[in-house]
């Protein structure tokens, strides 16, 4: 691979901020947005319930999503868009937070294994909302929300930012401790701060919350998708050669850039850019994914495909969703040598993969069956690249523009 691409915005700030975008009757407008299976699905819940979307283009050729909910028609989001994405129980923070009540239907299971939303209710339970489960729909409502002190389990992100959206029009002062610290929780605080809220602590394990009577507009510009920027390494880790990543904050990247360099990958950190080159057979390399600072779950899928053909034995542990690990079946169909012992994976390193036929299960693990098709000797075909599609702007462009030879098949 040689070349050059420019990383999106990312997928993980952009769902919280187009919910957050229900909390005010004024215009938000999100520059670099990306163009996603999953923020389409968010922008068509945002239209259900009333609120006006519109793309545009700015001077830097990157796309501005702009949204404003004056009035809000509706209060539930139909059932066929909460099957879609987990995220949209996002919406659930913000529309108790303008209009008192919200109902969604049940975000049940997903691919990558159970993922309950026990920590959201229960938060929005202490901030004031009451709470029905019923026929398959979560139903709440509150006389007005009221500022808090909620302990959370577990850093949760979904949950940190579902309650720091509640909190913002609650009366009062909420304390959340144990919150998660991703970038894209900072990237939210930001946002809507922006927009009138007072919010303190994004990135530490406590996040304080003044409430406000209500917010204006906004513009905001979306911090790059480390995520994709993690992959995107990957695939010169799997395929060799080099490549330039622009539109990257490294430190977003401490954890991945440090194992992958034990890897053998030669990562070079510019002011807003990577440079990666990948000469030689990578080495056997144990990951163990954690909650933020620590290596990112959603990059666990491409760390197994490194290993696959490292040098040595590499034991990949997934702490946060402990049965990731759709991609591992279908890796060892293109001759991967991979166990499963409960949550870990262990990679005993073949010299090459074969392609194969294989089928993608959910996103990270399909992005993953990718690189593991750059690296494979012969043709890969990756179905259900739909599942792709919901986090990774034109894969197939973006990795023809570093050498693949890659095509969508209609
Ligand atoms: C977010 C990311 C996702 C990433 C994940 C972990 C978005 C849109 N998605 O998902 O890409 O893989 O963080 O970094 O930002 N849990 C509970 N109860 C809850 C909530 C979570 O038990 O109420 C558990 C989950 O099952 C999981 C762990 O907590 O084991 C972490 O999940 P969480 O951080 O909430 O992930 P998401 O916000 O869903």
């Amino acid at each position: 691979m040689r070349g050059q691409v420019r990383i999106s915005g990312a997928k993980n700030a952009t769902l919280p901020m187009l919910a957050a975008a229900l909390l005010t009757g004024e215009e938000c407008a999100l520059v670099d947005a990306p163009r996603l299976r999953d923020t389409a699905v968010m922008e068509a819940i945002l239209t259900s319930l009333g609120v006006a979307v519109h793309s545009e283009t700015d001077g830097e050729g990157r796309r501005v999503l702009v949204a404003r909910a004056g009035s809000l028609e509706a209060w539930h989001v139909p059932e066929r868009l909460v099957g879609e994405m987990r995220s949209s129980i996002f919406i659930m923070g913000p529309l108790l937070g303008r209009l008192r009540r919200a109902r969604i239907s049940y975000p049940g299971g997903c691919a990558i294994g159970p993922r309950p939303i026990d920590m959201h209710l229960r938060g929005l339970t202490q901030l004031g909302a009451v709470i029905r489960e019923r026929g398959g729909y979560i139903e709440a409502e509150t006389p007005g929300l009221v500022g808090a002190e909620i302990h959370l389990d577990f850093p949760s992100v979904g949950a940190t930012e579902n309650l720091m959206m509640a909190a913002v029009l609650a009366r009062g002062t909420t304390v959340i401790h144990n919150t998660a610290k991703e970038p894209e929780i900072v990237d939210l605080q930001n946002f809507l701060n922006k927009l009138g809220a007072r919010i303190r602590g994004g990135g530490t394990d406590a996040i304080r919350v003044d409430g406000v009577a209500s917010l204006g507009g906004g513009e905001h510009t979306v911090i790059p998708d480390r995520i994709e920027a993690g992959t995107y390494l990957a695939a010169v880790g799997a395929a060799r050669g080099e490549a330039r990543l622009e539109n990257v904050i490294p430190e977003h990247l401490d954890a991945v850039l440090s194992k992958f360099g034990e890897a053998g990958l030669q990562i070079h950190r510019e002011a807003d850019a990577l440079s990666v080159q990948c000469g030689r057979r990578l080495e056997a390399t144990d990951f163990k994914t954690l909650p933020y600072p620590g290596y990112p779950t959603d990059l666990q899928p491409q760390a197994t495909v490194l290993a696959c053909t490292a040098r040595g034995i590499s034991m990949i542990t997934d702490t946060i969703f402990p049965s990731r690990f759709t991609q591992v079946q279908e890796l060892r169909r293109m001759g991967a040598d991979i166990r499963l012992e409960g949550r870990t994976a262990v990679v005993t390193g073949v010299r090459r993969l074969s392609g194969a036929t294989v089928s993608a299960s959910d996103l990270r693990s399909g992005a993953a069956l990718v690189l593991a098709g750059l690296a494979a000797e012969g043709t890969t075909v990756v179905e259900g690249i739909h599942h792709v599609d919901r986090g990774y702007e034109e894969i197939e462009s973006k990795l023809a523009a570093l050498g693949a030879v890659i095509q969508r098949l209609e």
